[in-house]
């Protein structure tokens, strides 16, 4: 490694690529594995996975190697989770020290499990004092519904959520789900507001003119139904494609709830742990919830997830009953030096004020590239998570699904790997990124994006 070179820029030597974007793509290991795989894997993966055909064999910092050696920017962080990148060197002595000690002992306490939560008291918010410790989000978002129905007064038997929402795929976190993922839609027993979508605004306005009608109207039916007992929400939409709110939808949203008793559970289970240039998306966008769960940031790709909230709120001994916050791999130890390991990196490196002057970088390049191609209808996010949207035509903002695939495909074999969902492109590069190679990872998709739509 010279000098001036970084390790990251060091793991990328010996790359097939001999200049991103200029190699020849090799594939012979990784199809014979895949078709190996293919007598017994159940069907149903991701469309990345589906699509992308690849076997990633190595990480490194921001960089993937497949079986067959090419090497490729990870603009997807794993699956938004490696906010250190991959194998981080710390997160690996952790867990390699951890699991030669100690893996599993229910929810007894740990050595380490003293020092995760006061680092968690330090890096949350004042008022969400008190956690409990899971290892899924969608398992953090049941906890959340749990102590949601506990502490419900009599009668507040419904709970609200936002249209787009998501909140993982167990069936009480889809009660709160008005679309889904290749399912039927299941919204139980949950009442379901207008999300802030303003490219495609469910009741044709433009903001700022709008006045945020939408939030006048969720506001609306929180002041309407004394049966709603919680908001469940995502501050940021992560999964529906980043859909950021405008000024002033949360304020009047928050307002409505405190008045009305309803508890603001914020699903921060793609946004917290700093990935939206705050610790939580909700300190961000000036929202106080009760209750916080949060997931895929917190133990750099290893499964880990936490409940924070309130004290009052989690203590509550309707709440708070034995045995209520304990699972088979809640408190699990090697979870827990994981989820130190990385926030304490977070916290050292100052990591969360990093992801917001390279999230300005991103921002800036993204919308050169959204000023560049008419099919690219639509460009947003916060810190370092954006999503795009690719549309047949800017006037009739047709979503273009078969477009954002090709862009997929493309930038793969280009040597860039996003997240992909429906007509929609996910970027969520990690942390510790450097500009240069935050550069490197825009131009590939602008050349991606140039070779589909040309
Ligand atoms: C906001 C949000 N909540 C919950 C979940 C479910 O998490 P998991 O897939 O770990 O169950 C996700 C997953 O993407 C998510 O983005």
């Amino acid at each position: 490694m010279t000098e001036a070179e970084s390790p990251d820029r060091a793991a990328l030597r010996g790359s097939s690529h001999t200049e991103w974007g200029a190699g020849v793509i090799r594939r012979h290991h990784q199809r014979k594995q895949l078709d190996r795989e293919a007598q017994h894997l159940a069907p149903g993966a991701s469309e990345e996975a589906a699509i992308g055909r690849r076997v990633f064999a190595e990480g490194r910092g921001p960089v993937l190697t497949d079986l067959d050696g090419n090497q490729y920017l990870d603009f997807a962080a794993g699956t938004l989770t490696q906010s250190l990148g991959h194998t981080h060197p710390e997160v690996v002595e952790a867990l390699t020290t951890q699991a030669r000690r100690l893996w599993n002992v229910h929810d007894s306490a740990t050595p380490d499990r003293a020092e995760l939560l006061d680092l968690l008291a330090r890096l949350l918010p004042g008022h969400l004092d008190t956690y409990a410790l899971f290892s899924t989000g969608a398992e953090v978002v049941e906890a959340a519904l749990r102590v949601v129905q506990a502490t419900a007064p009599p009668g507040r038997n419904r709970i609200g959520a936002l249209r787009h929402g998501f909140h993982g795929k167990t069936m009480g976190a889809r009660m709160l789900v008005q679309w889904d993922v290749g399912h039927q839609a299941f919204a139980g027993n949950s009442i379901l507001g207008y999300s802030p979508y303003c490219y495609r605004c469910p009741l044709d306005m433009e903001f700022p003119s709008c006045g945020v009608r939408c939030a006048s109207l969720v506001r609306k039916h929180i002041a309407d139904k004394p049966n709603v007992s919680a908001l469940v929400f995502e501050p940021v939409l992560g999964a529906a494609g980043v859909i950021v709110p405008p000024p002033g939808y949360w304020e009047q949203i928050s307002d409505a709830c405190r008045s009305q008793g309803v508890l603001l559970v914020a699903d921060e289970v793609l946004t917290g742990g700093g990935r939206t240039g705050a610790f939580l998306a909700s300190e961000r966008l000036g929202i106080e919830p009760d209750v916080a769960a949060l997931s895929k940031g917190t133990a750099n790709g290893f499964p880990f997830a936490v409940l924070a909230g309130r004290s009052a709120v989690l203590h509550d001994p309707a709440a708070a009953r034995p045995g209520a916050y304990a699972s088979t791999y809640a408190s699990n130890p090697l979870g827990i030096a994981a989820a130190r390991a990385t926030l304490e990196v977070i916290e050292r490196d100052q990591l969360v004020e990093r992801v917001r002057v390279l999230g300005e970088l991103l921002d800036a390049r993204l919308n050169a590239l959204h000023a560049r191609f008419e099919n690219l209808g639509d460009v947003r996010g916060l810190g370092l998570l954006y999503g795009l949207e690719f549309v047949t035509d800017r006037s009739s903002r047709r979503p273009a699904p078969e477009i954002a695939r090709a862009v997929y495909a493309t930038a793969l074999d280009l040597g860039l790997r996003v997240a992909l969902g429906g007509h929609i492109l996910r970027l969520a590069p990690p942390f510790t990124i450097d500009e240069a190679l935050l550069d490197e990872g825009v131009k590939l998709l602008e050349k991606a994006i140039e070779q589909v739509v040309a």
